[in-house]
């Protein structure tokens, strides 16, 4: 055993009981404080938020957005720059009341676009805490209508071309921005995940054979409703019967330069379309780039992403994420897994095919279903990443019409997974590179107190004090403790009884042990972290709250990142 397996804990906090209320918890000797709240302005002349209807439509892309996920927080020449996604909306809070959340007009659908995307900004600790620095020149909003330049396979390709950009290399906006992450050089990734939500019809859609494929696998609805948002009711971009070009051009990993306000997002089409949850960075020994990222659906895949060149400081990246090989995971049931090259030879499929229509190629290669893979991290501490595979209620349902069958396998072992696992995998050769890995589960979720010894009893790193289901965010800290944010059913009664409030634990790699760190709103997801440069301060992101947070009663529900710290100021992380 090691020097650390052998510490009876690594935790510098006792556990949290689970909470069933309305606000956030942190164990005793830590404190919280509110950063920014969606409508918060970034921008002095932001209009200002009203506590019952939110905010008009001019104005709305000058505040904080909504839903906060993935985040990332850079240090710019002294300065701390956080870059945060904005997922989706929350329609019924967002628009007018008395419109179900459904748009009335072309301005309703410029206000929900506006709340989306990626905020940049300045933040810093004062006596207050820590607050946005309003006006700062790194501040910026990036939503559904900024302008992107496409690169990659998929770059001008007739799959790509609209009315509106003949070249197939500029986009407007970025999409259903999940999960995060950071490349070597100082640059933030955005994740496209439910990007197909956006998309809808108003007239009988015909298109190409691969095409209407391709809205099945990737569950683009082409029936005329007004759908979930219904920009497509409004803004033509989105109508699939008069552009059905349009979502070939979202569902990519972004990358944004957080130093520069000015610079234009980039998609990176080799990195594959499908529904990113985030993007977890490693290089090789000699220097290689290396992405592993997640498909969050019921039977899609865990992807890599290897690039040719080699990272320089300071030198040329722009290859980095353009020339490579992308590759879908095998896991065998004895333990051991395979990255499986998405070439043209191995799929029948040219290189944009590929990376437009890529779900399809993994399926031709015979890569692993999965229980719906949402966040990887890498360990900065062990040359090992580990994957949250949320939960699976559809188990032998095909995913998608045209998926693969979906039956339990080696990392996905339970028949109906309400609860959710996590697996971990260590490349060969202690080289992310290799082609080839050993893997295990690091923990099965799971309720011992109703199910016993069962697999529903989850793995024995699962007891009465620490239960939770549906793992879905996660970051490894600079000491190598796993943070694990849940989304999950937060009901507490029946197969949930015992687990509360969606959470944040933490988990120590060598010994496996789980305890219980901080605890959500009622309603709320618990999604999102990153640390202060000093490491002294922890943010923390709370989704769609289902209570009036963090204002209270008299204020409309609003997703928040919150600041974590000790009272005697040491390091979190
Ligand atoms: Fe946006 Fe799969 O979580
Ligand atoms: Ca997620
Ligand atoms: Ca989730
Ligand atoms: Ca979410």
């Amino acid at each position: 055993t090691t020097a650390l397996a052998q510490q009876t804990s690594r935790f510098a906090f006792d556990q949290l009981p689970i909470q069933t209320d309305g606000t956030v918890h942190v164990p005793a000797g830590y404190k919280w404080d509110v950063l920014v709240r969606w409508g918060d302005p970034l921008f002095s002349d932001a209009p200002e938020f009203n506590a019952e209807t939110g905010h008009p439509t001019e104005g709305s892309d000058r505040i904080f957005g909504e839903n906060t996920d993935g985040m990332e927080l850079f240090n710019v020449g002294g300065r701390e720059i956080l870059v945060v996604n904005s997922e989706y909306p929350n329609p019924k809070i967002n628009l007018p009341a008395g419109q179900e959340g459904q748009p009335a007009s072309a301005d309703d659908v410029v206000l929900l676009q506006n709340i989306q995307g990626v905020s940049v900004m300045e933040i810093a600790e004062g006596e207050n805490g820590w607050e946005v620095v309003v006006d700062s020149p790194y501040n910026r909003r990036i939503h559904h209508r900024t302008p992107m330049k496409i690169d990659g396979p998929a770059a001008g390709h007739d799959l790509l071309k609209t009315a509106a950009d003949s070249t197939g290399t500029e986009s407007l906006g970025t999409f259903n921005n999940c999960g995060s992450g950071r490349t070597p050089w100082g640059t933030y990734l955005t994740c496209e995940e439910n990007f197909n939500g956006y998309f809808g019809a108003t007239a009988e859609v015909s298109a190409d054979e691969a095409v209407m494929d391709g809205f099945k696998r990737y569950g683009v609805k082409t029936d005329v409703e007004p759908g979930r948002y219904n920009y497509h009711g409004f803004d033509e971009r989105f109508d699939i019967s008069k552009n059905p070009n349009e979502p070939h051009r979202a569902g990519y990993i972004v990358e944004i330069d957080p130093a520069n306000p000015d610079s234009t997002p980039v998609k990176h089409t080799a990195l594959g379309r499908f529904k990113h949850e985030n993007a977890a960075t490693a290089l090789t020994p000699e220097g290689r780039l290396v992405v592993y990222m997640g498909d969050d659906e019921r039977g899609e895949f865990m992807y890599k992403w290897v690039s040719r060149d080699i990272y320089v400081p300071g030198g040329d990246t722009s290859t980095l994420m353009r020339d490579g090989q992308l590759f879908a995971a095998r896991f065998n049931d004895d333990l051991t897994g395979s990255w499986v090259a998405l070439t043209p030879t191995a799929t029948g499929m040219s290189e944009a095919e590929i990376a437009i229509f890529t779900r399809m190629a993994a399926s031709k290669v015979g890569a692993t279903t999965m229980d719906r893979p949402e966040w990887i991290a890498v360990n900065p501490t062990a040359v090992e990443a580990y994957c949250c595979l949320t939960n699976n209620k559809n188990r032998g349902v095909k995913a998608n019409a045209g998926g693969d069958d979906t039956s339990v396998n080696g990392p996905n072992p339970r028949e109906a997974n309400n609860y959710g696992q996590i697996v971990r995998w260590r490349p060969h050769g202690d080289d992310h590179g290799k082609a080839t890995f050993d893997w295990d589960l690091y923990v099965m979720a799971g309720n011992p107190t109703v199910h016993g010894d069962s697999a529903y009893g989850g793995s024995a790193n699962i007891n009465e004090g620490n239960l939770f289901n549906s793992p879905d965010g996660m970051q490894i800290d600079t000491t190598g403790l796993i943070w694990i944010q849940t989304d999950g059913n937060d009901k507490n009664e029946g197969d949930f009884a015992g687990m509360g409030n969606n959470q944040m634990l933490a988990g120590d790699p060598a010994t496996g042990e789980i305890r219980r760190f901080l605890t959500g709103p009622k309603g709320s997801e618990v999604t999102g972290l990153t640390w202060s440069s000093d490491k002294r301060t922890m943010f923390v992101g709370i989704q769609h709250p289902g209570k009036p947070f963090p204002d209270g009663e008299g204020s409309l529900p609003r997703s928040a990142i919150v600041a974590v710290k000790r009272d005697d100021n040491a390091k979190v992380g």
